[in-house]
């Protein structure tokens, strides 16, 4: 059974223990279930418009062979002005549920990770909630990059406490939009993009081998906030408001602390190198990538890469390259998902899945 059958099933189908209420249940079975969130979907959006580091030489003081060699980028999409954070989203969003086999009534919160917003507030969520017309709640989640990471394990505590059955977990940013496009050390770097997950409870038995998210870990250290930021925000009407960098602090840093993650994951899940499948990234340095891929000792056909055709979409990164190798069926079920990411605040983390 590949993924998007078995995901059709799951996605518009509630099972049934979760229904049940927690007192007065009769029949329960020996071990106890737990509730998991389940990879029920996958779906993306990129802008149509794509820059070549060719195109970007002609504005900017770079050319193709130091952009491919220093990052390993050889494109971006950038978003035309229609298209912002809520406008990717929703497409996004609307692909994991069609993925799912699920319908907007299935869906009872919506996270939404993004450093580009449409607006101050409503929540780009919500944005999201009234064009797809679902129920039940939503909210915006600021963690950078790592803000599919921190977005996901929010949403892996909401279904394992029974606050939420179906969850859209978006990434969605228009990084073109904070550029300062004169700064060639950053500007070279970034691209615009939505992805987005659909979780559903499933029902585990709290073991190892049950489908689902099985950890998420969260870290940040706030002292490190000026190395990577946006050097406003509507709070600060003197200020523009572009993302400033000291690209090989975050480089060194990246390195050390992705390291670490990925450890962590394996080591609170008892499992070794060998057990990952896929190691699905951020998109930040192809240089990074390489280098957390050799500490698992996973060669390169195992890590889902998309910085190439991509770049940096922040907190898009992770569900964009999810759903590439979900649509070219290299997903499959049973199959486990090592992501990892680290962005501005600093902020890092790492989620495990069993798909
Ligand atoms: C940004 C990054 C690619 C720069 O690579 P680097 O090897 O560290 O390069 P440096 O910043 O030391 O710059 C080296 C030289 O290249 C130049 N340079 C920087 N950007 C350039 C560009 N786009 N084109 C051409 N030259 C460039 C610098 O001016 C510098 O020149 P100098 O030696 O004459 O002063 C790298 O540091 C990086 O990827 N950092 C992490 C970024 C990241 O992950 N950010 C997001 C986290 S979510």
């Amino acid at each position: 059974m590949d993924l998007a059958t078995e995901t059709a099933t799951l996605g518009s189908r509630r099972p049934a223990e979760m229904d049940a209420p927690d007192q007065g249940a009769t029949a329960r079975p020996a071990a106890p279930l737990v509730a998991r969130a389940v990879l029920a979907g996958i779906g993306g959006y990129l802008p149509r418009t794509v820059v070549s580091n060719d195109e970007l030489a002609r504005t900017v003081d770079t050319s193709d062979a130091w952009v491919r060699e220093r990052t390993g980028i050889l494109q971006r999409h950038i978003a035309e002005p229609h298209e912002t954070c809520a406008y990717m989203a929703t497409r996004a969003a609307a692909a994991a549920l069609a993925d799912a086999g699920a319908v907007a009534g299935d869906v009872d919160a919506i996270i939404l990770a993004t450093a580009t917003p449409d607006q101050a507030f409503p929540a780009t969520a919500l944005r999201v909630q009234a064009a797809l017309g679902c129920g039940g709640f939503g909210f915006d989640l600021s963690a950078a990059c790592s803000g599919f990471i921190y977005a996901l394990s929010v949403a892996d505590g909401m279904i394992r406490a029974r606050q939420a059955r179906g969850v859209l977990v978006i990434g969605s940013e228009v990084y073109s939009r904070i550029m300062n496009w004169r700064d060639r050390g950053t500007c070279v770097l970034f691209g615009d993009g939505a992805g987005a997950v659909f979780l559903t409870a499933g029902a585990g038995r709290g073991g190892g081998g049950d489908r689902g998210i099985l950890s998420t870990h969260l870290h940040a250290d706030g002292r490190l906030g000026d190395i990577l930021y946006v050097d406003g925000a509507v709070g600060r009407a003197d200020r523009p408001g572009h993302l400033v960098m000291q690209g090989k602090e975050v480089f060194r840093h990246a390195v050390v602390r992705l390291a670490a993650a990925v450890d962590e994951a394996l080591a609170a899940n008892g499992m070794s190198h060998s057990s990952v499948d896929w190691l699905v990234p951020h998109q930040a340095n192809m240089r990074i990538v390489d280098a957390i891929a050799k500490r698992l000792h996973l060669p390169v056909e195992r890590v889902v890469v998309t910085i190439d055709r991509h770049a940096n979409t922040s907190a898009a990164s992770i569900p964009l390259a999810m759903m590439e190798a979900h649509q070219d069926g290299r997903l499959r079920p049973g199959q486990v998902l090592l992501l990892s990411a680290l962005g501005g605040g600093l902020t890092w983390g790492s989620a495990l899945i069993r798909l």
